[in-house]
C-alpha cells in the first residue's frame, strides 16, 4: 500500500455511496452507540459544551451529540465521507464539520472533549499513533475527557513489537489489504441490500495493557475499560474513557 492512507478510505467511501448504499460505518439508531454517548454526556455535564470527533465518518456521532445539546466539530481524512456528514448536520446550527488528517493536522482552538469511534485502531504505525494522540491531547482542556468507542481489542495475543509501516503490518498479520472483497451493505432506498467490493483495510488491535501504556505515555489518564459484546461493527472491541491529566 504505498499511496496515501486517505486515498483508501476515500475509495472505500465512494464505492460504498456508488453503489447506493446507504452508509458504511455507524448509524445513529446504533443502541449501544447512543447510550453510551448519552451517559459520557451526562456524566461529564456536556451539554452546550464543545466536543470534537476525530475520524467522524459518515456522521452518526455528529447527530447523536447535537441531538444532546453538544457543540459539535466532526473531522475526517476522507473528503466523501465529510461531504455526507455536512448534509446530515444541516439542521443543527451548532454543528460543523472539515477534512483533516488527524496525524499530521491539529484543529484549531480547545474543546470541552474528545471522541474516537473506531478510528484510533484505524492506524497501524507506533509514530502515526502517537501523533495522534498528542494532536487530541492537545486540543482538550486540562481535565477533559476523551472517549473512545468500540477499538479493535484482543485480550492476548496482540503484536507488542514496534510498527514501522503499513507494510510491515501487513506482513506481520498476513492480512490482504490489496484484494476486492464482496460486502452486502444496506441500500439507500428500500432497505434491501447491495454488493460492493473494496479491500480490508488495516487496523491494529491492542490487549488492555498496550491500550494503556500507549494513552499513558501522552499523558491520559485512563479511567475505565470496557470490553464490549461482539455488534455488527466488529467482533472484539473495548471502550475506553481516558481524560487529560496534566501537561507533559
Ligand atoms: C472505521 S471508520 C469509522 C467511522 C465512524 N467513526 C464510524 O464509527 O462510523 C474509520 C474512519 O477513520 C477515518 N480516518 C482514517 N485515517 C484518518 C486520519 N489520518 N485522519 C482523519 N480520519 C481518518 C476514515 O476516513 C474513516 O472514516
Amino acid at each position: 500500500m504505498k499511496e496515501p492512507y486517505y486515498k483508501a478510505y476515500e475509495k472505500r467511501y465512494q464505492a460504498v455511496f456508488s453503489a447506493g448504499a446507504k452508509r458504511w460505518g455507524h448509524s445513529p439508531d446504533d443502541e449501544v452507540l447512543y447510550n453510551t454517548l448519552k451517559s459520557w454526556v451526562e456524566e461529564n455535564n456536556l451539554q452546550g459544551k464543545r466536543i470534537i470527533e476525530y475520524a467522524c465518518g459518515e456522521g452518526a456521532c455528529g447527530v447523536i451529540l447535537s441531538e444532546l445539546g453538544c457543540i459539535y466539530h466532526g473531522v475526517d481524512i476522507s473528503p466523501s465521507a465529510i461531504e455526507k456528514t455536512k448534509k446530515l448536520l444541516e439542521k443543527y446550527p451548532n454543528a460543523t464539520v472539515e477534512v483533516l488528517d488527524m496525524v499530521k493536522e491539529s484543529v484549531k482552538g480547545k474543546y470541552d472533549a474528545a471522541l474516537d469511534c473506531m478510528g484510533f485502531h484505524m492506524l497501524v504505525t507506533d509514530k502515526d499513533r502517537e501523533l495522534y494522540l498528542k494532536n487530541a491531547y492537545s486540543a482538550l482542556k486540562e481535565n477533559s475527557p476523551m472517549l473512545f468507542f468500540r477499538e479493535s481489542y484482543r485480550k492476548d495475543g496482540t503484536y507488542h513489537g514496534i510498527v514501522i509501516s503499513v507494510e510491515e503490518w501487513a506482513q506481520i498479520t498476513g492480512e490482504d489489504y490489496k484484494t476486492l472483497q464482496s460486502r452486502q451493505v444496506k441500500n439507500s432506498h428500500d432497505g434491501g441490500v447491495v454488493e460492493v467490493l473494496v479491500p480490508l483495510l488495516p487496523a491494529r488491535a491492542r490487549d488492555k495493557n498496550g491500550y494503556i501504556k500507549e494513552f499513558e505515555n501522552i499523558g491520559f489518564k485512563v479511567e475505565k475499560f470496557i470490553e464490549m459484546d461482539v455488534s455488527t461493527a466488529i467482533p472484539h472491541s473495548a471502550t475506553i474513557y481516558v481524560r487529560k491529566g496534566k501537561i507533559k
